[in-house]
């Protein structure tokens, strides 16, 4: 299964170009988030509307909307996909891979993806054998791209050889090889908590904080993805949890979450805690709207919520690991350890809000974990899907 996988589909002018509609419906149909780029050339064999409407999403073939202006980044396309598959692969576009040139969205998204590559090189027989396009096909492997073999057969030259595009069967299967998660957390049980909390002044009014919910969902789904089953206890957020592997509740304030992760803890191996949990509640949410009152001040008494972390610590037993988060804007190590210890966490993953590019809503974190026994481990700033899988490898040397 392809759950929740993006894959960008590449295209290229070929007459095989129809043979990637299937592909691309194998590809929904297993689950995959699929987005595709066009080559002109590939507009002459398949519409654009039928990509689109297959994928379900708009089709990408130039830098930007002619209309409109609206521009399409290679980078942010690039940085999306988990697997960047071109299907069908013209020699000439496999050249052009093979030197970097980058003339169109399709080549330059080659350039700037981080994920794997794959390409489905189909052409005529005399194309296929001449000694260039061989050549450019070895320089790909030697540089990590994944070739889905062309096959022998009739070509719609007429000549019968080999320069055939791989069935739609085929690239899946070579597609799903690649993607294959190895399931070292199946039979894992882990909470997570995700999410600012909300804690209400009246009807229409709360306190918060700027807790997107971006690093503990993208744990979730690193978590899910590599088999474990996941409850996500989550304050509002705009996001959705995608993996069939993770059971979301929703909840809005700390007591909320308290009082689900206080259930859901004891049927759990682990529980790493990475929700911005409010500190302090209001005494008495008003049961109506507060009216303003002049020029007066207002004063609204708060008091503490449950520490959900130090609670589940206390209960914690001798095979279940509990992992904390600790986001400080001074004395960081010192006030890490310092939780460690009074949470009785196993490790803490500190996050800094000095660092440009890491904390409340971006894409990207940089985080240090530091071990009980002093052991730290800093990485440097990545994507947070790529943080989620440094802190899963953490937890799971724990949990063996
Ligand atoms: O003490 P501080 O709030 O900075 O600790 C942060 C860690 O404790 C985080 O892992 C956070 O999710 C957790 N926490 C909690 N319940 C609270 C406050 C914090 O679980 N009420």
């Amino acid at each position: 299964m392809l759950d929740g996988k993006k894959i960008l589909v590449g295209i290229t002018g070929g007459i095989s170009a129809y043979k990637t509609a299937s592909l691309i419906r194998l590809l929904v149909k297993a689950g995959a988030e699929v987005k595709a780029v066009m080559s002109s050339a590939a507009k002459e064999f398949v519409s654009p509307l039928t990509i689109a409407t297959l994928t379900k999403n708009p089709v990408y073939t130039d830098f930007f909307n002619p209309e409109n202006g609206e521009w399409h980044s290679h980078v942010k396309l690039g940085i999306w996909a988990d697997l960047y598959v071109i299907a069908p692969a013209t020699a000439n576009t496999i050249a052009k891979m093979a030197h970097g040139i980058a003339d169109n969205l399709l080549l330059t998204t080659v350039l700037s993806a981080r994920c794997k590559v794959m390409v489905a090189p189909a052409m005529d027989v005399d194309m296929f054998q001449n000694p260039i396009t061989r050549q450019n096909i070895d320089i790909l492997r030697s540089r990590g791209v994944v070739v889905a073999e062309a096959a022998e057969g009739e070509l719609a030259s007429g000549l019968t050889g080999k320069g055939r595009m791989a069935e739609p069967d085929d690239i899946f299967a070579q597609i799903e090889q690649q993607l294959a998660v190895v399931q070292d957390f199946s039979g894992k049980n882990i909470l997570i908590t995700a999410g600012p909390t909300r804690e209400k002044i009246d009807p229409v009014r709360f306190v918060s904080n700027y807790s997107t919910g971006k690093m503990g969902y993208a744990i979730a789904e690193c978590l899910a993805s590599r088999g474990a089953q996941v409850v996500l206890v989550s304050g509002p957020v705009g996001l959705k949890p995608v993996n069939k592997n993770i059971r979301l509740i929703q909840v809005e304030s700390a007591a909320q979450m308290y009082k689900a992760c206080v259930e859901e803890f004891p049927h759990c191996h682990a529980a790493i805690m990475s929700a911005a949990v409010a500190d302090y509640t209001p005494k008495a949410a008003a049961p109506e709207k507060i009216k303003k009152n002049g020029e007066k001040e207002f004063t609204l008494t708060l008091v503490p919520t449950p520490d959900i972390a130090a609670e589940l610590g206390k209960t914690k037993g001798a095979n279940q690991v509990l992992v904390g988060f600790a986001l400080e804007t001074e004395n960081e190590a010192l006030n890490a350890q310092k939780k460690l210890e009074s949470k009785n966490f196993d490790f803490i993953v500190l996050n800094s809000l000095n660092d440009k590019g890491a904390g409340f809503g971006y894409d990207t974190n940089r985080v240090t974990i530091v071990h009980r026994n002093g052991k730290t481990c800093p990485f440097e700033l990545k994507p947070k899907t790529e943080v989620a899988n440094d802190i899963a490898n953490e937890l799971l040397q724990l949990l063996k």
